[in-house]
């Protein structure tokens, strides 16, 4: 077994390409080189130059097996043919109009035929700018400013959907709790000064690293309703990707909003907020001065998104794609923990067609491979465990399987059980590295 430092050796030697791109790329992006904070990684991620159905390309020539499926959005696969032709078709009739279209239109006809709950739609450029427009119509249409949200729960980076003690983050008006107890979020409602609760749909993090539990949703809209409370479903990666109609088609749930965007625009930008007619009103140029929300953009609606769009919604009518990446996804949880369990490995995946892994004492062992081996936050989220998983991530790169940070396998209805199957033994040989490597 290679030491440590022989592994990322023979990483970067067999990256020369890579290794000279992230040089340049330190000299213009501070965080490492990196462009995204999940992008920054020991010694570099690969450079990508092309990816076509489950897989990609680096540099170098190497070939990988995309868990990381632009980071949620692809579930359909990278370069989908539909999706592919109909960004084609648009690109020679013009990138921008600045003006309005049909195709926005049709595109929320699309949206609104997978989520009921779209009485009123409004584009933007990204998920967190959606969030950020929600909580904004929530609090004109409360008249109140604070807003609840949950433990360990991603909406995005700005001030208000940041991580709590966030450096540099003002969000006086926000309050974190832990989910999973409805009386304690009545309790806190109780003071009427709530103008939202905010959840991820799915569970915590990229659809439930930490899962919580579907009832705890069923019980928010009626909780927030009795309080005068929007009740704001983030569904940016969930939306699409669980079900064709999201997290709130499989719970039976009806926010009063909802974000989506990632696999609502087939993996171009956008983010769209979605939700009830009144709560929106105050968009309406006609609106009084107190009560206006102006809602500007300049990438909200960009014919070829919507284009890209308007192919997805179509491709996503009957669930397929959706029961397919979710089955892909259990075939890799049920080969690798079983793997796992043979070998005496310290280390389960859980999750649905988005699969996580935890690196650590299995404190209970899940027979159906959907719930996490410890329910504890602070063991879920150990920041001094990051290294454990980036090893696992560079493992899993000098075998051939990209990952989000070594923490989760992004799955698309094009992975066949073949690329599953070469997935889970990729994973199990690096979890054995790991431990090899002394961090497990
Ligand atoms: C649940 C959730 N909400 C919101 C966002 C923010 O979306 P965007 O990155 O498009 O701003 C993300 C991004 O990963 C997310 O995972």
């Amino acid at each position: 077994m290679p030491t440590a430092d022989a592994t990322a050796a023979e990483y970067v030697a067999a990256r020369p390409k890579s290794a000279a791109a992230h040089q340049r790329a330190k000299g213009y992006f501070a965080a490492d080189g990196a462009t995204h904070f999940t992008r920054a990684a020991v010694p570099f991620r690969p450079y990508i130059t092309h990816a076509a159905g489950p897989r990609k390309w680096d540099l170098d020539g190497h070939e990988y097996l995309d868990c990381v499926m632009g980071h949620g959005a692809l579930v359909l696969g990278h370069a989908h043919p539909a999706v592919s032709a109909a960004i084609a078709a648009q690109v020679p009739k013009g990138a921008h109009y600045g003006d309005n279209h049909e195709l926005e239109i049709a595109w929320a006809e699309g949206i609104r035929g997978h989520m009921p709950t779209a009485e009123r739609i409004e584009y933007c450029a990204s998920g967190m700018e959606a969030t950020q427009l929600g909580l904004r119509l929530a609090r004109v249409f409360t008249g109140r400013k604070r807003v609840l949200r949950f433990a360990a729960c991603y909406h995005g980076w700005s001030d208000e959907v940041t991580a709590p003690g966030s450096a540099g983050a003002i969000a006086e008006y926000v309050k974190v709790i832990p989910a999973g107890n409805p009386d304690l979020v009545s309790q806190e409602l109780a003071s009427g000064e709530y103008a939202c609760v905010l959840i991820e749909g799915g569970g915590a993090r990229v659809s439930g690293r930490s899962p919580i539990a579907p009832d705890f949703y069923r019980a928010l809209p009626a909780i927030c309703a009795k309080a005068g409370t929007v009740f704001m479903l983030d569904e940016v990666v969930t939306g699409f990707r669980e079900a064709a109609g999201g997290w709130q088609s499989v719970l039976g749930i009806r926010p009063d909003l909802t974000t989506i965007g990632k696999a609502a625009s087939g993996g171009l930008p956008s983010g769209i907020l979605l939700g009830r007619a009144d709560i929106f009103a105050s968009l309406h140029p006609a609106s009084p001065p107190d009560r206006l929300v102006v809602h500007g953009g300049t990438w909200n609606a960009v014919p070829i998104t919507c284009a890209a769009g308007i192919a997805a919604c179509e491709t996503y009518r009957g669930g397929e794609p959706q029961r397919r990446a979710a089955e892909g996804a259990a075939r890799l949880r049920s080969l690798a923990n079983a793997a796992f369990r043979q070998r005496g490995l310290a280390a389960r995946v859980y999750g649905r067609s988005i699969v996580h892994i935890y690196l650590g004492p299995v404190e209970r062992d899940d027979p159906n491979n959907d719930q996490p081996p410890t329910l504890e936050l602070a063991k879920l989220f150990d920041k001094s465990a990051a290294k454990r998983y980036g090893r696992l991530d560079l493992h899993m790169l000098s075998r051939g399987v990209a990952t989000l940070r070594g923490e989760a396998f992004i799955f698309s209805s094009v992975h066949t059980d073949q690329d599953v199957d070469r997935t889970a033994a990729a994973l199990v040989e690096s979890v054995a590295a790991v431990a090899a490597d002394g961090l497990l």
